[in-house]
C-alpha cells in the first residue's frame, strides 16, 4: 500500500485535519500519559534538514522520543547527498530502513521527490512554498482559545511566503475567511489563491485587514534564503509592521500570532509580540502536539 504523505495541508481531507485538532488536544491533555508512549517503540524518523530550524528540529525530536522512538537527524553535510548522490537515490535507502521522514528544504519539488521515492510516509517540514505542519498548531492554538475556527475572519500581515501560502490552504481546509494585506510584488502565489475557493483575498492595507478580524498574524520579512534582499525588502514593507495602534482596530479579544523567529520593531512590535494579545508561545509549544496527532495518523491511519 502506498503511504499517506503529509507535504501541504491540502494532503489530507478537512475531516481528517479536524480529526487531528480533536487528537493533538488530547495529546496535550494527556502528555504525561502512557497510553501513547509506546506509539514509535523500536521506530526511526529519519529527520534531513536543508535549512536551519529550532522549533520544528526540537518538537519532532521530543514526539519521537515521547513515543519511545529514535529520531534520527541529518543536517547538510551530514549525508552523501552534499556529494551529489541523488535525492531519488537517498529517498529509497533512507526509507528502506527509517519508518518515517521528516524534510526540511529549499525548493518544494525537493520534498515532492523525497515523498515520490519513498516507501514511508514524508512530512515537509517546510519548503520555499509551504509550512503545513506550522499551521496544523496555529490552528490548534486559535481553537483552544476562541472554541472553533469556522467562519472566524483571520487577517494576514506581510510577506505572501510559505506560511502565508499554508494559511491560505487552511482557510480553505478549516473554513474560515483570511484577508491577506501584502506589499506589491510580494503576494502569495495566484494558483495557491484561486483554489482556496473564495475563502482568501488579497485587500489593499493592513488596516483594511485587520479591521474587525478576529486574528492577526505575520511572518518575518527576510525568510531564510532572502537574507541578502534586506534593504529592497524593509523598503517595500514600510507600513506592514503590526503594532499597538493597527492591533486596536481588531476585535477587542482578537489574538497575535507569529511562527517564529520573530524580529521585533521589523514586522511586528514588542508591544504586540510580548503583549496580552499574543499567543506566540502556547503557539509554539503546540507545535508538539500537533506533530504528535500527526506521526500518530501517519503510522496508524486515521
Ligand atoms: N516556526 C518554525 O518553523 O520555527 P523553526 O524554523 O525554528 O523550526
Ligand atoms: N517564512 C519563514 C518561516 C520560518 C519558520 C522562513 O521560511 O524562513
Amino acid at each position: 500500500m502506498k503511504p499517506r504523505h503529509f507535504l501541504t495541508l491540502l494532503d489530507l481531507s478537512s475531516n481528517e485535519l479536524n480529526h487531528l485538532m480533536e487528537r493533538a488536544a488530547l495529546m496535550k491533555a494527556n502528555r504525561h500519559s502512557r497510553s501513547t508512549a509506546g506509539l514509535m517503540t523500536g521506530m526511526t524518523m529519519a529527520m534531513l534538514f536543508e535549512k536551519t530550524s529550532t522549533r520544528t528540529r526540537v518538537s519532532f525530536e521530543v514526539a519521537a522520543s515521547q513515543f519511545g522512538g529514535h529520531a534520527l537527524f541529518l543536517a547538510p553535510g551530514d549525508s552523501q547527498l552534499s556529494r551529489g548522490e541523488p535525492l531519488s537515490d537517498t529517498a529509497r535507502i533512507i526509507s528502506s530502513m527509517a519508518d518515517l521522514i521528516v524534510m526540511r528544504t529549499s525548493a518544494h519539488d525537493r520534498v515532492m521527490t523525497m515523498a515520490a521515492y519513498s516507501r514511508v510516509p514524508v512530512i515537509n517540514a517546510m519548503s520555499d512554498d509551504f509550512h503545513p505542519c506550522q499551521l496544523l498548531a496555529d490552528v490548534l492554538t486559535f481553537i483552544e482559545k476562541k472554541g472553533q475556527i469556522q467562519d472566524a475572519k483571520v487577517a494576514w500581515i506581510g510577506d505572501g511566503n510559505n506560511v502565508c501560502h499554508s494559511w491560505i490552504h487552511a482557510a480553505h481546509q478549516f473554513g474560515f475567511d483570511l484577508q491577506l494585506a501584502c506589499p506589491p510584488g510580494y503576494h502569495p502565489d495566484k494558483a495557491v489563491l484561486d483554489a482556496a475557493n473564495g475563502k482568501a483575498r488579497i485587500v489593499s492595507n493592513p488596516q483594511t485587514a485587520i479591521s474587525g478580524c478576529d486574528l492577526v498574524v505575520t511572518d518575518t520579512w527576510f525568510s531564510i534564503g532572502r537574507e541578502t534582499e534586506k534593504e529592497e525588502r524593509l523598503k517595500a514593507f514600510a507600513g506592514y509592521c503590526v503594532t499597538d495602534a493597527l492591533l486596536q482596530t481588531a476585535q477587542p479579544d482578537a489574538l497575535f500570532m507569529h511562527c517564529l523567529p520573530a524580529y521585533r520593531g521589523t514586522e511586528v512590535s514588542a508591544e504586540v509580540i510580548d503583549g496580552p494579545q499574543s499567543v506566540v508561545w502556547e503557539e509554539a509549544e503546540n507545535r508538539l502536539h500537533a506533530q504528535k496527532a500527526l506521526i500518530e495518523f501517519l503510522l496508524e491511519g486515521p
